[in-house]
């Protein structure tokens, strides 16, 4: 099912002794084909490394001899035809940047078959051979819908979630990551002066990677996530321990959607003993300078994508697993379950 690298390179040398005149023909799939023009959107919540992404698509698509488009504002402006052509002066000083200069939007409209209808139409006026999604599952189900009604499209994983389930890492979550390391270091600072407990609001929609890897990174006290809940009695039994015998302050690391954090802050105050205050992280998760490691993926990410339609592949989505760049069936990728990190969980128990 997984397409790696290796076979990505073997389709291209074949496509390559097949470049005749100029003209790049392909007969693997449904036979001749030629892809001229490949557009690339953001679409969903923006995630560090988003622009390198768009820059590394940008950059394939010229080295394929592809003419590269971007869709400014997601769905939205790929139904408002807000589509330009795009060289490589314009992937110049932004692969450092944070956020995504393509701009995105969330429309739920876009579920709407009308609305799908539009962007194919949009994208063939604009004589776009195929789009390129970078984005979550909201942005891949736009894709499907786009892909049923025959339109050629790519997605590449692109949240500070990391839920999306056909990759081991989305774009912007290892910068994410240590954003909230860097503001947990500095609110334990203050925690320790205050002798507090500290309950850290992390994001991740519904999935715990963020805490998870984040209670580890900051051996925090506790964490909370959707794979690792604990029963409120025994959050403030193990909370009084630690205040009474072993700790003089605390961190408590909890995902978004899960609580009421400023409540729960008042009850660990009530029951341990300890004074507790509440911080929610919020969107300064997503922004700021990609890490050289989102730098790198984004990269490997856009350059696959471009190499898929360049061999006339496409209703598939990019990933990575075990370090290498796979790609499967949009779909497919859409009803996968998410791995739960039970050896990570594990190590939060085990060092707690
Ligand atoms: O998907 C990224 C994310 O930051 C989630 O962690 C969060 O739940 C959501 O987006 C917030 O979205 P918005 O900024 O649109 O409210």
């Amino acid at each position: 099912m997984w397409k790696k690298e290796k076979n990505l390179r073997y389709f291209k040398k074949i496509s390559k002794s097949l470049n005749i005149c100029g003209i790049f023909i392909n007969v693997i799939g449904k036979g001749k084909i030629m892809v001229k023009k490949i557009a690339v959107l953001t679409s969903g919540g923006d995630a560090p490394g988003m622009n390198a992404c768009v820059r590394a698509v940008i950059r394939a698509c010229i080295a394929h001899g592809i003419e590269p488009y971007v869709v400014y504002d997601g769905y939205k402006g790929l139904c408002e035809n807000n589509i330009k052509k795009v060289d490589k002066k314009f992937t110049q000083d932004i692969i450092n940047r944070g956020g995504t200069i393509i701009l995105t939007s969330r429309l739920p409209e876009f579920a709407n078959v009308e609305y799908q209808k539009r962007a194919i139409q949009n994208l063939k006026d604009n004589d776009i051979d195929a789009l390129i999604g970078i984005g979550g599952d909201g942005t891949y189900k736009g894709l499907l819908a786009l892909s049923k009604l025959g339109y050629p499209v790519i997605g590449i994983p692109g949240t500070i979630d990391n839920d999306v389930a056909s990759t081991d890492k989305t774009i912007g979550f290892d910068t994410a990551l240590n954003t909230i390391c860097d503001c947990v270091d500095k609110i334990k600072d203050t925690s320790s002066s205050h002798q507090r407990c500290s309950i850290i609001e992390v994001m991740g929609r519904h999935c715990g990677d963020l805490a998870i890897f984040a209670g580890i990174a900051e051996a925090a006290e506790l964490t909370i996530t959707y794979d690792h809940q604990l029963n409120e009695q025994v959050i403030f039994d193990k909370l009084k321990t630690m205040h009474d015998k072993e700790k003089s302050h605390a961190i408590v690391i909890v995902s978004e959607n899960l609580m009421d954090v400023n409540e729960f802050a008042k009850r660990v105050s009530e029951h341990t003993g300890f004074e507790a205050k509440a911080e929610i992280l919020g969107r300064l998760q997503r922004g700021g300078t990609p890490s050289a490691e989102d730098r790198i993926l984004a990269s490997r990410f856009g350059a696959a994508a471009v190499e898929l339609l360049a061999n006339d592949i496409s209703g598939r989505v990019v990933g990575m697993k075990k370090n290498t760049i796979v790609d499967l069936p949009i779909e497919q990728a859409l009803n996968m379950e998410r791995d739960i990190h039970k050896p990570l969980i594990h190590l939060i128990d085990l060092l707690a």
